[in-house]
């Protein structure tokens, strides 16, 4: 009993029930580790929303006001072109409410999102992330156009839903008022749908009129050039997900923001990394971009300053990506010892751990698994150090094909001994004759293993070297 008397007098949070009522009321936490130069630097945690990210915040509501306008009737279909955060929160809010989902979903976003989403039971489009508006593949025109096909459908489109900034402006914004106990100098956001430019800009313009709106824009959007110079200009193309502009949304107030900064695919990616190793917050690639641009504008100020940003989203929604080297040096973002010779075309170096291999002792099974795991379809066999074989797809399929016991054999009785290695100061025009029998190199000498060189490897080689 004294216990409990003693834990009733603690604040913890009351039981909910139900998952939409965890969304909101996030936490602000202040940065420690980076340099602010006279500011303050808070971030507020929007990953900690159920979905992850801050979008579950407008799903909930526009959802909720299609509803009192007779938009939506029950058991009907919501439709959503999305970079893949509004589609988590719409699908939480659906999965409640007894809606059928179906998502446009650009082909640039991190696989992690789109297996949560499809595991929510949504019905998931994927389309071109190369296309601009106005191709009937873009994923807004193909949302429009899906709507306009199915019967008591609704297209929630976040970047025309004027509940989409009120959620900010009635919400987002009051909360971060009253954490930062009013008094904030600088807001810095991003634009994705621009809800939370235009929410917030309109919230604090009435109740903290001091206080600026400044712009985190992934370089290659349109938006810094439109901000900072009052120029439209043609969009470029950028790896960081949910922000950035190829036009401006009609929801979009940019006469609210003070300045923008344009931050490239690298600075973001790094001080994602960077977020996580100092503060031990995940966040994802756009935190980057946001804290990025967020440290600009703290160093350049001349008189201390309270500013806030956003964490939108969690990191681990992109695991396999900004946060995986090997994808990194795929986009040729990772800064990489060059060797000026057949190196610097792997992958997964052998000396950095990055290489998935097995040994000749290992059973087929075991060989699968890690095929699977790490979605390759082949892998070097490795006995103390050398390179002793090589395995792939084929040479088990053809082991274990009307033979399933095959799977306990030994990698050594199934792999290919006959290997096909080259020196690293050998030439390109050495491996091509490899990849026209579908073969994969082995960059080796005679001391050393360096790692595999896969068509893939080179397509990537080529790519980086002809921008
Ligand atoms: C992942 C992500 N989604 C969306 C947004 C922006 O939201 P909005 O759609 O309100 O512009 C941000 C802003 O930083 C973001 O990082």
């Amino acid at each position: 009993m004294l216990a409990l008397a003693f834990l009733l007098g603690q604040h913890f949070m009351a039981i909910v029930n139900s998952v939409l009522e965890m969304i909101g009321n996030t936490p602000m936490l202040k940065l420690n580790h980076f340099d602010t130069g006279l500011c303050e630097l808070f971030v507020k945690m929007e990953s900690q929303n159920p979905g992850g990210s801050i979008k579950d915040r407008i799903a909930v509501r526009m959802i909720e006001a299609a509803e009192k306008e007779g938009k939506i009737k029950p058991g009907g279909t919501i439709i959503e072109a999305t970079a893949g955060n509004t589609g988590l929160g719409l699908g939480l809010v659906a999965a409640q409410k007894g809606y059928k989902l179906i998502l446009v979903i650009p082909d640039k976003m991190s696989p992690e999102k789109i297996r949560h989403i499809r595991a929510m039971g949504v019905d998931v489009r994927i389309t071109r992330s190369d296309v601009q508006k106005g191709h009937p593949e873009y994923y807004q025109d193909y949302a429009a156009r899906l709507a306009s096909e199915i019967p008591d459908s609704f297209y929630i489109d976040q970047f025309s839903n004027p509940n989409n900034p009120l959620t900010h402006e009635n919400e987002t914004g009051p909360e971060i008022l009253a954490q930062m106990e009013g008094r904030i100098d600088a807001m810095v956001v991003g634009v994705g749908s621009s809800g939370t430019v235009t929410g917030l800009g309109r919230f604090f313009k009435q109740h903290a009129p001091s206080c600026e709106m400044i712009l985190a824009d992934p370089a290659g959007s349109i938006l810094t050039e439109m901000v900072n110079n009052g120029r439209m200009t043609d969009a470029g193309s950028w790896l960081v997900e949910g922000i950035g502009e190829d036009f401006i949304p009609s929801i979009c107030d940019l006469d609210l923001v003070h300045k923008s900064y344009a931050i490239s695919d690298k600075e973001s990616f790094q001080t994602q990394r960077e977020l996580l190793e100092k503060e031990g917050v995940i966040g994802g690639s756009s935190a980057g971009t946001l804290l990025a641009a967020a440290l600009k504008y703290c160093q350049e100020q001349t008189t201390p300053k309270r500013v806030v940003t956003f964490i939108c989203d969690t990191g681990n929604k992109y695991l396999s990506k900004s946060f995986n080297d090997a994808w990194l040096a795929d986009q040729g973002l990772l800064s990489r010892e060059l060797f000026g010779d057949l190196r610097d075309l792997i992958a997964r170096p052998a000396d950095t751990g990055d290489i998935v291999t097995v040994t000749s002792e290992d059973n087929l099974i075991t060989t699968y698994k890690r095929m699977r795991m790490f979605d390759v379809s082949q892998l070097p066999v490795m006995d103390s150090g050398q390179v002793v074989g090589l395995i792939d797809e084929s040479d088990i399929l053809l082991a274990i094909y009307g033979h399933k016991e095959h799977f306990n054999k030994k990698v050594a009785e199934v792999m290919v001994t006959e290997l096909d290695i080259v020196p690293p100061n050998a030439e390109i025009d050495a491996i091509l004759p490899l990849f026209k029998q579908d073969k994969i190199a082995i960059v080796a000498d005679s001391e050393t293993f360096y790692g595999l060189i896969t068509q893939i490897d080179l397509i990537n080689h080529l790519r980086k070297t002809a921008i």
